[in-house]
């Protein structure tokens, strides 16, 4: 990290060395330790003399240095004469050129925080949060003042706030209370390139909210690509090119000739660490899975001698706490080499400094959907050629670099030459009821820049008519209104106004925070039969949603015990998080005068809530057959095959019907957050979904 002022702090110590001196105004003589104390703040002060103000507000020099280094700047001027002459702007420029921190900065210099914020999107809260740390350092200001952030369940922004990052999830939800998005004068869609289903629904309702506004300015950011596609969208709209510095990277395929990418990254990060010159490693895998296993083997099992460099093993993906993200910036020490482990959020959304090594697993976790099986499934699958390049890339930002792709040439030249946008690849239930709250009737009407498959509209439509979200002529209902105000998937939004209808929204507010959080069951992998015997201890046969409310309630009766949590092998962090997600859920409901109630012992509401949100994940148990040996259920109406997972509380129960929260395939299709039904309750819970039982 760089070495940053505290101006806070500082100030702090300014203000007990003043009180301090003047204490001992008459006592000339000073202790060592007070001489001490003196001296640091002596020295703090003249930093301090060194820094500049920005804007009334004191920023280190070298922070304004740093900012000056960067490619963007060269442009600076040209920039902003090109945001001040346009209504809708394109920028494209490599990752690290400086786009996502100095945008929004540029944008206020030229004056477009006076009638209103500036708004940021980002793709992953991770990078909304980093990203929001260094402008507010840059900006002389603690994060929620004049630089703020929101994504999903946290808002760090206040009336002072000027520039705003945000999730483009965030952004689109903002549409949807405000149409017009009366407080912004400015809208960076930053990381286009990847065009996530959120950026591309805020690229089209954007489009429409700029023929309304003219004092809107849009900014279109993307790290390569498509510059012509973007720009005929927009009527021909400007671009404008950042050149990055690039050095030349060295690309060698398949080092060691092995199938396996992860011990054939392994392997490379050794001989790099061994043969090579000094620059840090980034490695890209897929997910925590496979990037635990290799931080944990190049912590453990490998020991440098004392000719090489100690790896410092830094592991990033999404479900890592915060403050084990911030130390992706932290320089490698004199005898280090800093190992970055990462997903594809290291391919654009954070750019890290010093790395001289790619080493490219050639797979990314991609959501695969299929809506005639309703199913959506994360699935390993290969990277794009683009993405490909982006990776190799990250390589040639300090110096010369080498990319070691762990796939052959004509493996890659087999690669999609760009990834396939995500709105023609993911369920589209909540952006349709989405689109219907702010007012989009028919989705014909809608310009896409590219449209999303008819096949999944539909689809969408029918699901939200089954969840009573729409009716028939297309218009959203009260009840879709009210799962719109909800930052929930449509299954669970409408599980909790079911609740309420059922009297047990304590229970259903409980669970749905549960789901919104990662796994809260830990299972290291060299202790997973204590993990699994820890678990059993909570099973119930009302299923694993109840058997997660129960460990939540048994937390809160320890006062919500780090310890216990420790010994029960349950996350504590996921709690935590599931605490404030449930308050923050209690605030809507409460602010919409629902009522709150508690069925208590009476299982039955929770459950037919329950099976109210996930009617359509159904199976039945398939009569048992001897020469299958195994119990085998039947999705309906799709008739695929799935089984219970092992770590499932209903594994040896086996209940005749069951609602599951998502299936993951592994070995097999397995469902996974299983909750027992009856099949009655369907008919209840969803009159027109139907079965044929
Ligand atoms: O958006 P783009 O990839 O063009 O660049 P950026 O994210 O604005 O990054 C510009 C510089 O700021 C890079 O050198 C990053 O390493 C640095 N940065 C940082 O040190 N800490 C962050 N949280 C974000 C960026
Ligand atoms: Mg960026």
């Amino acid at each position: 990290m760089d070495d940053v002022l505290d101006i806070n702090s500082l100030s702090h110590e300014m203000d007990e060395l003043t009180s301090f001196l003047l204490k001992d105004e008459n006592t000339r003589s000073l202790n060592t330790e007070k001489k001490e104390f003196s001296e640091n703040v002596q020295f703090k002060l003249d930093s301090y003399m060194t820094a500049v103000k920005l804007n009334e507000k004191i920023v280190p020099a070298d922070i304004i240095e740093r900012r000056k280094k960067l490619p963007i700047y060269t442009k600076k001027n040209e920039l902003m004469n090109a945001i001040v002459n346009n209504h809708v702007l394109i920028i494209i420029g490599e990752t690290g050129s400086g786009k996502t921190t100095q945008l929004p900065q540029y944008l206020k210099e030229v004056g477009l925080t006076i009638t209103g914020r500036i708004g940021c999107t980002q793709l992953r809260r991770m990078a909304v949060k980093s990203v929001t740390k260094r402008v507010a350092q840059e900006q002389g200001c603690n994060i929620g003042e004049e630089v703020g952030y929101t994504i999903r369940f946290e808002d760090m922004t206040s009336e002072k706030t000027e520039i705003q990052y945000m999730t483009d999830g965030i952004l689109l939800r903002e549409c949807t209370y405000d149409k017009m998005l009366s407080n912004y004068s400015a809208v960076i869609l930053d990381e286009s390139h990847e065009r996530t289903i959120d950026t591309d629904i805020l690229l089209a309702v954007l489009k429409w909210i700029i023929r309304k506004r003219n004092d809107l300015k849009l900014i279109i950011s993307s790290a390569t690509l498509d510059s012509v596609k973007f720009s005929n969208y927009f009527d021909g709209a400007t671009v404008f090119n950042i050149s990055g510095r690039m050095f030349p990277v060295n690309i060698i395929y398949n080092p060691f000739q092995l199938y396996d990418y992860e011990r054939s990254a392994a392997k490379t990060v050794i001989m790099i660490n061994e043969q090579k010159e000094r620059g840090d490693i980034l490695v890209f895998l897929t997910g925590e899975d496979d990037i635990e296993t290799l931080s944990d083997y190049l912590n453990y099992e490998y020991k440098p001698s004392s000719l090489h460099y100690n790896l410092k093993i830094i592991p990033v993906y999404s479900a890592l706490p915060w403050e084990q993200q911030a130390l992706i910036f932290e320089p490698a020490k004199k005898n280090e080499r800093k190992v970055i482990i990462a997903t594809n959020i290291a391919e654009t959304s954070l750019t890290v400094d010093g790395i001289r090594y790619v080493i490219d697993s050639g797979y990314v976790k991609q959501k695969v959907y299929n809506p005639k099986k309703d199913m959506e499934v994360l699935t390993k699958v290969r990277v794009s050629q683009a993405q490909a390049i982006q990776r190799t890339g990250r390589a040639g930002r300090v110096g010369p670099g080498v990319c070691y792709r762990l796939y052959s040439q004509s493996q890659f030249d087999l690669f999609p030459s760009a990834p396939i946008p995500e709105i023609k690849r993911t369920s589209l239930t909540n952006t349709v009821l989405l689109l219907k709250k702010i007012g989009f009737i028919n989705l014909n009407d809608i310009d896409f820049l590219d449209a999303p498959p008819t096949d999944a509209i539909n689809f969408a439509l029918t699901e939200l008519e089954l969840f009573e979200a729409i009716d028939k002529t297309g218009h959203i209902t009260e009840i879709g209104i009210k799962m719109a105000s909800f930052p929930l998937e449509p299954n669970l939004a409408k599980m909790l106004i079911i609740s309420e209808v059922l009297g047990c929204t304590e229970e259903i507010l409980t669970i749905v925070a549960l789901l919104s959080v990662s796994n809260i069951f830990f299972r290291p992998k060299k202790k997973q039969k204590l993990a699994d015997k820890a678990k059993s201890n909570f099973f119930t046969n009302n299923g694993d949603l109840i058997m997660m409310m129960n460990v939540y309630n048994q937390w809160h009766q320890t006062s919500q015990d780090k310890n216990w949590c420790h010994e029960n092998f349950i996350n504590h962090r996921m709690l935590l998080e599931a605490n404030s997600i449930r308050e923050q859920l209690l605030d809507i409901m409460k602010s919409r005068k629902m009522k709150l109630k508690s069925s208590f012992s009476d299982m039955t509401p929770v459950l037919k809530s329950i099976c109210a949100g996930f009617f359509q994940n159904v199976a039945k148990k398939k009569p048992y057959l001897a020469n299958r040996k195994k119990y085998d259920y039947i999705t309906l109406p799709s008739n695929e095959v799935v089984f219970i997972h092992p770590g499932s509380c209903m594994h040896k129960v086996l209940p005749a019907w069951v609602v599951y929260q998502k299936v993951v395939t592994t070995s097999k299709e397995f469902m996974r957050g299983i909750t027992p039904i009856d099949c009655s309750w369907l008919i209840e819970m969803a009159p027109s979904f139907n079965l044929q039982i």
